[in-house]
């Protein structure tokens, strides 16, 4: 199946002032676009081509000569993911069961928070910090370097920060840690999380 850019699910400005229209136009515009050509470029001839795109993300991963098509078919599920992760008015209060299983596995919701960001903020250079479901059943915050993710890894990813520079630079400049911790708290929609959390379980 070729890729293809989805639309975003929220305008532009949606998320101001927590990330810019500026940011979004760039990033879905241009980077996540970027992803979905070169993509389909490296998949040309590789035999994966009626390959969903987890599959691809699955058959490319470690394969040294799919290294730019990992790269670029695990980077477009990321962004897909990513878009949805977030909501105009984002952040708040989560849905009782999810809030639940974050308190039963990581003690509170604040310490699960503090877990996130600190993932995001020491993920050296490109990368993302996750909530996955890890192998055990239980939940857990990883991060990982440059596209790598638990799809990759065969974990089922419940939320994703990009901490790529071109989704904060424009907004944060260097401050990583502001631009994480503001996804958290204002941004992210947790219906969402907790939707994929009820599918996991
Ligand atoms: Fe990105």
């Amino acid at each position: 199946m070729a890729f293809e850019l989805p639309p975003l699910p929220y305008a532009y400005d949606a998320l101001a002032p927590y990330m810019s229209a500026e940011t979004l136009e760039f990033h879905h515009d241009k980077h996540h676009n970027a992803y979905v050509v070169n993509g389909n470029n490296l998949l040309k001839g590789t035999g994966l081509e009626d390959k969903s795109l987890e599959e691809v993300v699955k058959a490319s991963y470690k394969d040294e000569k799919l290294t730019g098509l990992f790269n670029n078919a695990a980077q477009h599920w990321n962004h897909i993911e990513f878009w949805q992760w977030m909501k105009p008015n984002g952040g708040g209060a989560m849905p009782g069961e999810l809030e639940k299983r974050i308190v039963s596995d990581f003690g509170s919701v604040d310490k699960f928070k503090e877990d996130f960001v600190n993932a995001g903020v020491t993920q050296f250079g490109s990368g993302w910090c996750w909530l996955a479901v890890g192998a055990d059943g239980k939940l857990k915050v990883t991060k990982t370097p440059n596209g790598v993710n638990p799809v990759a890894l065969g974990e089922t990813a419940l939320l994703g920060c990009d901490v790529w520079e071109h989704s904060y630079y424009i907004d944060y400049r260097n401050r990583r840690p502001d631009y994480v911790k503001a996804f958290v708290d204002s941004m992210v929609n947790w219906e969402r999380v907790a939707e994929l959390l009820a599918k996991a379980s």
